[in-house]
Order: C-alpha cells, then sequence, then structure tokens
C-alpha cells in the first residue's frame, strides 16, 4: 500500500472529526451552555442531549480522532522518532486523548472542576497539535 497515501487519508479523517469534537465543544461552552443556563434550560437540554444520538455521535467523534491521531503518527513514521520533541509530544498527545475520551466516558467531563480538567486536556491536545506540525522530521 502507497504510505503516502495512507498518511493523507488518515490525515483528512483525523483533522476532520478533531475539528468537529472541537468545534462542538466550543459553540457548547462559548454560547450554547451560557445561553442556556441562563433560560434555565441547560440540565433539561443537557440529559435530553444524551439520551439522544449526539453522545453516540461524540462517542465515535472522540474514539475516532484518537485512533486515527495514533495511527496518522504510526503511517508518518512516529514511532521511530520516539527520542525527539516530535516524539514527546506524539507520546504526551497520545495520552491526553485516552485521558480525555476515559473522562468524558465516565461522566466527569459534564461540569464543574472535572469539565475544567476535561477542558484543559483538550486545549492540551491542540496546544500539541501544533508543537507536531512544527517540530515534524
Ligand atoms: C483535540 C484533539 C485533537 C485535535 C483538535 C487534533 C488536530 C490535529 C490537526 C489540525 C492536525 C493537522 C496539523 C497540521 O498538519 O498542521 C493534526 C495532526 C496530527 N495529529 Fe492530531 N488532533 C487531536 C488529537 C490527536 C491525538 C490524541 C493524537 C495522537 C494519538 C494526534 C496525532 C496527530 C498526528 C501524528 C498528526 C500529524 C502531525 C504531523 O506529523 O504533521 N492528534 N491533529
Amino acid at each position: 500500500m502507497d504510505m503516502h497515501l495512507l498518511m493523507i487519508g488518515l490525515q483528512v479523517v483525523h483533522v476532520g472529526m478533531a475539528s468537529f469534537w472541537l468545534g462542538t465543544i466550543v459553540l457548547s461552552d462559548v454560547f450554547l451552555w451560557p445561553a442556556m443556563q441562563a433560560m434555565g434550560l441547560k440540565t433539561q437540554v443537557q440529559q435530553g442531549l444524551l439520551r439522544g444520538p449526539l453522545a453516540k455521535t461524540m462517542y465515535v467523534v472522540a474514539t475516532g480522532t484518537v485512533l486515527t491521531g495514533y495511527l496518522r503518527g504510526w503511517a508518518g513514521g512516529a514511532f521511530d522518532h520516539l527520542y525527539s520533541l516530535y516524539g514527546v509530544f506524539f507520546v504526551l498527545a497520545g495520552l491526553l486523548g485516552v485521558f480525555a475520551t476515559v473522562w468524558w466516558l465516565c461522566g466527569r467531563a459534564r461540569a464543574g472542576p472535572g469539565r475544567t480538567v476535561w477542558l484543559c486536556s483538550m486545549a492540551g491536545m491542540f496546544l500539541l497539535m501544533i508543537g507536531l506540525r512544527f517540530t515534524a522530521p
């Protein structure tokens, strides 16, 4: 198989899913939840959404982002460069990705300090992606 084509395909899926994941978080936290809170609807809407297709979609998108991230790294030779800044960023992103997904699945990311920890892990992954871009071998 052409590794270059595979890498491009994985990057398309990875960046697509990651943008969706991060985009929904920014939309919810910056605009939707504050507006819902002001109307006294936040908890009701969140519970309704958890019962609908959004929860399943987010499950696929979160695990898909992390999985395609690992695969994109593998296809691009990241495992041959683990002892470099690029490798460190890659490993940190991988750990944060698993942490963020498990934390969210355990229901710890919904509110309060648990949500703050989770948002920090998402912001950390975003920064690590920029780091990967500029340290790629
Ligand atoms: C919030 C989660 C994530 C977001 C928003 C995200 C976003 C992105 C974006 C936009 C790129 C393209 C960078 C560029 O070419 O300029 C990228 C590349 C990449 N991502 Fe992610 N990503 C996330 C999570 C992960 C995780 C968890 C991993 C590892 C398991 C990962 C591994 C990679 C790799 C290896 C590349 C290619 C870097 C390169 O060599 O140029 N990503 N990601």
